[in-house]
């Protein structure tokens, strides 16, 4: 576990920015606590008496990267499995679940099929996805728009709002080089314009999209080259939660009003930022495969504007 930090006046509220937690190889989790933009943690293992009591919660699975078959993990189906047998064992069902991208491995109908059958087993009513490059390889995004994205806008963005919290689904991943940084592109900042303007500064927000939206590791193609319009566009909020996967790790960063945090991956991982000569899928052995998978799992309570996430691994 390497933790990094070089300011952290999280007090008075005034510079967090140097804020950066890395939590990846713990192989444990932590429950991070997000109160008018400032933000607490503490282990897991402390967590279950002093859990805030949800409004409401939501779950949050990422690359799961179905069709994926080589060393870093030959069954990726079963430990998709194990992310959803996780989410059943809650001791209440999330209000919906929340996939941010790669789905698939290869962008096939089958992959997709098999998604979406694997998912059927959650105890939500609801789901909602953000394509991963990896979903749209083949047909610039066809096939995933007709299966995961009706009703969206563009290449599949789009928001929603939820007791009080609004939601906004954003799309980085198309036209991407192998390995660049993400675009959210002219079209999707607009609307993102106008989608926000209407809310008053007090609506919570939650932001979801595949590659992270601040720079993570740029070398390597994880961070979003426009992400700077679209935060600017949130500065004034008092809470913001930017949930991102693609990097199948989870970092947490805090910067003023703005949460960011990327969850693993439930198929494999991928090296620490700048601790491989490049990215890509991680052999690890099978004993501690399961610790560098899982979920999130997301608790909101309205009115204190809290935002509590959970990182729960599947071991
Ligand atoms: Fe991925
Ligand atoms: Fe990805």
């Amino acid at each position: 576990m390497s933790d990094l930090i070089l300011h952290n006046h999280n007090a008075d509220g005034v510079d967090r920015r140097g804020f950066l937690k890395c939590m990846a190889w713990a192989g444990t989790g932590v429950l991070f606590t997000v109160t008018g933009g400032v933000l607490s943690s503490r282990m897991l293992s402390a967590q279950a008496a002093e859990m805030p009591i949800a409004d409401f919660t939501f779950a949050q699975i990422s690359d799961s990267h179905v069709g994926f078959n080589k060393d870093a993990n030959k069954d990726v189906l079963g430990t998709l499995r194990k992310a959803v047998a996780k989410i059943n064992a809650l001791p209440a069902p999330p209000d919906f679940i929340l996939h941010t991208g790669d789905l698939s491995h290869l962008s096939e109908a089958e992959e997709f099929d098999t998604l979406e059958q694997i998912l059927k087993e959650a105890k939500t009513s609801r789901f909602f996805y953000v394509p991963g490059e990896h979903d749209v390889l083949n047909d610039n995004g066809a096939l995933y728009l007709e299966r995961f994205g009706k009703g969206t806008k563009g290449s599949g963005w789009y928001s929603f709002d939820h007791k009080g919290v609004h939601f906004v689904g954003l799309v980085n991943v198309m036209n991407i080089p192998e390995g660049g940084l993400g675009i959210l592109g002219a079209d999707q900042l607009a609307w993102l314009k106008q989608d926000l303007a209407p809310l008053p500064a007090s609506t919570p927000v939650v932001i979801f999209a595949h590659i992270p939206l601040w720079a993570v590791y740029p070398k390597w193609g994880w961070g979003t080259d426009d992400a700077a319009q679209a935060l600017a566009l949130l500065r004034r909020f008092g809470s913001v939660t930017v949930l991102n996967g693609h990097i199948h790790q989870t970092l947490k960063k805090v910067e003023g009003n703005i949460t960011f945090h990327t969850a693993t991956s439930t198929a494999f991982p991928q090296p620490a930022p700048g601790s491989a000569p490049k990215a890509g899928p991680m052999k690890v052995a099978p004993g501690i495969l399961p610790s560098l998978l899982g979920v999130t799992e997301v608790n909101y309570v309205e009115g204190s504007h809290t935002l509590a996430v959970v990182d729960e691994k599947l071991a």
